[in-house]
């Protein structure tokens, strides 16, 4: 949620920057803005909108300056307008700055400093923090900043340059992400790992309140008191081709293709000589084996896989499990026990509900157990134990093979706990991994169908609304198709868990309202088939997804899209990809963004 880029050194400093923010602009794409220093002065350019709009601006444009910072915007406060566009700068422009988060205290800030004579001239909480650090400037921008921040509420990751000092920049962070990428004579500042892969492997993760110091020579941190505090260096894995389309026409689409492989990979981490290891997990046998009960909390699509994963870890482990979304977690009351474990999963790591909940619940003394995707981010870092959905970098900002990612892991953990706790077979146990390994197959049976997909999605693309049901381990399947449909499409759409539907939803139905059955041959199966014939009685235009040879979904509609034999507990991994392709394809004859949707980001780093 906004990105934020930085960098000091001799290369081309416009491209540099414009690279990096193009690269970060899935966390947000309201406006961008970039400010450079050079001959003691701050040049700023903003543009609203997109990335691509500011480059253009920029085409002509070259700069000898050394040191400069970008932002790519998800508006909080203020529309997203050019005024309102990073950087924001002091009167006199001597200091600009960027930021990401959330400025609490922002109102009382403002008027102290519209009192003391400061001319604000956005509607953003940013901008008191460029005043601050003109307000506490005596010579040094690190102990301005150190002054500011004492005075900042909320969540920030913030990076200033300024006039005075053209050998180096600030950056802060209090419960907001921010990476330093070391290279040689130079060093970048980023949001994300994904705006650095491209220049160096070697990151420094800011710890929760640190001030950084940059020169083109070092990096130097300092706690919010200004005591200097050491720092690791990681190395990422990640490779910038993986960042890139690679000759698909969307990330999304892409990503959707590389689901066989996110399962394969999956397996090769954590499946060796057909035993599930996992390296990071960190609880011991004996407290997986006592554990009395799991609590998982996370957001949008991760939530979805949590569903998912109380089924599997509930079927096949025996622990009682509950799911919460972690905005709502919080203000719950959590009753501590013993042996109980909180579960967050998150693709990006710093999802700020899901992070704000592991840190409520550690301060009751919960262990978290996580399923992360991004290597070194927040929820990774303040974790007892990690399991890593191993995706790769994931671009689209509707979430899709990180999900793949997300349900393969739970799956494989709620097997271990079964087999730790002596609740499955040994033989029971080989035949769950021998179903797993024949899974990429069989995702690549169903990708393949994406072209007649496409055709049936041209029949639907004009409806107002769309209706999900399924039911078990595939209700939120349901969810998840119509959060799919949602954020890329802007149509209307409700996932249902299907036994519900004469509970009320059913008033819905006529010949307009297209229904999504999900029906694969599972335990459910015959109770979904009797709710879809509810639905074709009273004239709904039903869209199947049903088991290869199921000659009866093929009776009640056309519209059958058909996933090989599955077992129950994998059939969620199947039933969705033909929900994400048609998503796609409905997204695309509206003619959407279907990479960046209208107002989402893909961090939601704002509670
Ligand atoms: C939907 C989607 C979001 C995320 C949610 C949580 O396609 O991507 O609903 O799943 O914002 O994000 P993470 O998993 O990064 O915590």
């Amino acid at each position: 949620m906004c990105g934020i880029v930085g960098y000091i050194g001799d290369k081309d400093i416009l491209s540099v920057l414009i690279v990096g923010l193009e690269r970060l602009s899935y966390r947000g794409y309201d406006s961008a803005g970039i400010a450079v220093v050079s001959d003691d002065e701050i040049s700023v350019w903003k543009h609203p909108g997109k990335v691509h709009r500011l480059a253009k601006d920029l085409e002509t444009t070259t700069s000898h300056a050394r040191v400069g910072i970008g932002h790519t915007r998800w508006a909080t406060h203020g529309i997203p307008n050019d005024i309102n566009a990073h950087p924001h700068c002091d009167a006199q422009r001597r200091f600009a700055i960027v930021h990401n988060g959330i400025i609490e205290n922002y109102m009382s800030l403002r008027s102290e400093l519209v009192k003391e004579g400061f001319l604000f001239r956005t509607q953003t909480d940013s901008e008191v923090i460029v005043h601050l650090v003109d307000k506490y400037y005596n010579g040094s921008l690190r102990d301005a900043v150190t002054q500011t921040v004492k005075r900042l509420e909320g969540s920030y990751a913030f990076c200033v340059v300024s006039a005075l000092h053209d050998n180096h920049m600030i950056v802060a962070r209090k419960n907001s992400p921010i990476i330093v990428g070391l290279g040689k004579d130079e060093n970048y500042v980023s949001s994300d790992v994904n705006a650095l892969v491209a220049q160096t492997k070697r990151v420094v993760y800011l710890e929760e309140e640190t001030i950084a110091v940059l020169s083109d020579q070092s990096v130097e941190m300092y706690d919010f008191s200004g005591q200097p505090r050491a720092h690791t260096v990681s190395e990422v894995n990640w490779t910038a081709e993986r960042s890139e389309k690679n000759g698909y026409d969307h990330f999304m689409q892409k990503e959707i293709h590389e689901q066989p492989s996110v399962v394969r990979t999956i397996l090769d981490t954590y499946v060796k000589n057909n035993e599930i290891v996992f390296p990071k997990l960190s609880f011991s046998t004996k407290d997986l084996k006592n554990m009395s009960r799991l609590i998982i909390q996370a957001c949008g699509t991760s939530w979805h896989a949590g569903l998912i994963g109380k089924y599997l870890i509930e079927e096949l482990g025996r622990v009682p499990t509950e799911v919460d979304i972690s905005s709502e977690f919080r203000y719950r009351r959590l009753l501590s026990h013993a042996d109980e474990i909180v579960v967050a999963i998150s693709q990006s790591g710093e999802t700020a509900d899901t992070l704000a909940c592991i840190r409520e619940a550690k301060s009751k003394y919960f262990s978290i157990l996580s399923f992360v995707n991004t290597e070194g981010s927040s929820i990774d870092r303040e974790s007892d134990g990690v399991i890593y959905t191993a995706c790769g970098p994931e671009i689209g900002v509707a979430s899709t093979k990180n999900y793949i990612g997300q349900l393969i892991t739970l799956y494989l953990f709620s097997l271990h706990l079964g087999r730790i706790r002596n609740m499955i077979s040994d033989d029971v146990y080989q035949k769950h991994i021998h179903d797993i390994k024949a899974l990429p197959v069989a995702i690549e049976n169903v990708i393949a169908q994406a072209p007649a997909i496409k055709t049936m999605m041209a029949r639907y693309y004009s409806a107002k609304s769309i209706i999900f049901i399924g039911r078990g381990l595939n209700y939120p399947t349901a969810l998840e198709g119509a959060l799919k449909l949602k954020e890329l499409s802007y149509m209307h759409a409700t996932g249902y868990p299907a036994g519900e539907l004469k509970h009320g939803p059913i008033a819905l139905i006529d010949d307009n309202l297209p229904v999504v059955g999900i029906v694969p041959k599972t335990a459910t199966y015959k109770k979904m088939m009797s709710n879809i014939q509810e639905v074709k009685a009273r004239g709904g235009r039903l869209i199947l997804i049903a088991t290869e040879g199921d000659t009866v979904a093929k009776q009640l509609t056309d519209d059958v899209i058909y996933i090989p034999p599955i077992s129950d507990e994998l059939s969620p991994v199947l039933a969705v990809i033909p929900l994400q392709l048609m998503a796609y394809y409905i997204a695309l004859n509206l003619g959407c963004d279907v990479d960046q949707p209208r107002n989402l980001a893909k961090s939601v780093t704002v509670e």
